[in-house]
């Protein structure tokens, strides 16, 4: 096993590049399974989530082949095999896009029940109400999600919760189903209007991604597309609050500053200058930061998956700050690992409350990517030394993470446990 081992304390200035969206990658990998053609694929993080999902992708008989450091060619064309009983079909929670893929294009799937971080209960009863709502019939038997229909045909489904995956799964569901598929309150993340945008460019008929509410007309056929994944917007959030956590000056490179708008104002918000050229974020630290109440919520709210990586800057910021998540009934068991820090944050429910103290060094283990990733940041902050164990978990969502804050000032290593 590997663990990270941090010197704290040293500011981070420069430049530091984003790489492609983990959570736009892994649907838009799936969606290439709709269409019997192949796709070439641009801007691929080169990430654990990304190699799983490709695994489950070859092992079901899909041809996939890295062109260059970041772009694959995926050829579904002689796919016929609808059944994903794989390993890397219960690592990883995005696997259940293979469920939406595979029963629009065969009107059956066979898919393992997803994995993922584990961070309260993370049902799936929204995708299957809309896999129903199209004609499936759908049962969880022996571990796996079985979905059949004789056809396929477009309806409304409301989402009583604008869920990501239950949105993205099934726009996937009903690229050809007959007729017109309505999602009304649908979620409207930047990924889901990046995988929309991928499958209108294989020639799906879809609109209103981005909004509560999305179209989706059924096609006969797709073909095949090159395209390109966006930047990923919380790894780019990760490095903006990593600047600011060691009150340093990073230019984060490679963003779509719209995507940004949450992060930024609440960074501004507690004395951060922030600016903005083109595609760089530039967050200086240079002022004493004051506490804020953060409140994680569907886009364009605060994204929940910044969430620990706001909550452990604020336990460095002098004051009480609170953090409240509306999205996951129980994301706060990271702070029992940031406490080691000597962190000052007691929970109640879905909210955290921060008293800013500075922290120390510890030894310390990742329980999932996002609270992984946090005590990276808990340790850049720390004065002394900081040993994360776990940090698989950290390689799942983050690129090459130690030669990024390593090229920025950072005294970081991994080392075999
Ligand atoms: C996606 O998970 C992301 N994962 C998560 O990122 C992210 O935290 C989440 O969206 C919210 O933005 C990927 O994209 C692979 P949801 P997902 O369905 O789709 C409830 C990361 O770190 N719900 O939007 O699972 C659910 O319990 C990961 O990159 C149901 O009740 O999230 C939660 O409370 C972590 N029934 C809320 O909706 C369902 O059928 C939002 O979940 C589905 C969800």
């Amino acid at each position: 096993m590997e663990h990270i081992v941090i010197s704290g304390g040293k500011r981070l200035s420069g430049e530091i590049f984003v790489s492609g969206s983990k959570n736009a990658a892994l649907p838009i990998i799936a969606a290439a399974v709709c269409c019997n053609d192949s796709c070439i694929i641009d801007n691929l993080p080169d990430i654990e989530d990304i190699s799983f999902l490709v695994d489950a992708l070859t092992k079901l008989g899909v041809k996939c082949e890295m062109l260059y450091k970041d772009t694959m060619k995926i050829d579904a064309t002689d796919l016929t095999n609808y059944r994903a009983d794989f390993e890397s079909v219960r690592k990883i929670r995005a696997s259940y896009y293979l469920l939406g893929a595979l029963l629009g294009r065969f009107k059956r799937a066979e898919v393992d029940l997803p994995g993922g971080c584990n961070f309260g209960s993370r049902p799936i009863d929204l995708h299957i109400k809309g896999f129903e709502a199209l004609g499936a019939k759908v049962v969880i038997e022996h571990g796996m999600v079985k979905a059949y229909a004789d056809k396929l045909v477009g309806a409304n489904i409301y989402l009583d919760i604008a869920s990501v995956g239950a949105t993205i799964n099934i726009m996937l569901a009903a690229v050809y189903a007959k007729g017109i598929t309505t999602i009304e309150n649908a979620a409207r993340e930047p990924h889901i209007v990046d995988t929309a945008n991928f499958l209108n460019m294989l020639g799906a008929k879809i609109r209103g991604a981005g909004t509560d509410i999305i179209r989706i007309t059924g096609v006969e056929s797709l073909h095949g597309c090159e395209y390109t994944i966006i930047p990923d917007q919380i790894e780019a959030g990760t490095y903006m609050i990593a600047s600011a956590i060691t009150r340093g000056d990073l230019c984060v490179k490679d963003v779509i500053p719209k995507h940004m708008e949450s992060v930024t104002a609440k960074l501004r918000e507690m004395g951060c200058r922030v600016t903005e050229e083109e595609s760089t974020l530039r967050v200086e630290a240079n002022e004493p930061l004051s506490p804020v109440n953060v409140k994680a919520a569907a886009y364009p709210g605060f994204p929940t998956d910044l969430q620990p990586q706001m909550c452990t800057l604020l336990s460095t910021v002098k004051g009480v700050s609170t953090v409240t998540d509306t999205v996951f009934d129980n994301r706060f068991q990271y702070v029992n690992e940031l406490i080691r820090f000597g962190a000052n944050i007691s929970v109640n429910g879905h909210t955290a409350t921060v008293d800013g103290v500075n922290l120390t060094g510890a030894r310390v283990t990742s329980i999932d990517l996002r609270a992984g990733v946090s005590l990276v940041l808990a340790g850049l902050a720390a004065e002394g030394d900081t040993v994360i164990s776990n940090v698989q978990l950290i390689d799942r969502g983050y690129e090459h993470i130690e030669a990024k804050l390593k090229a920025v000032g950072a005294c970081i290593q991994r080392k075999e446990e």
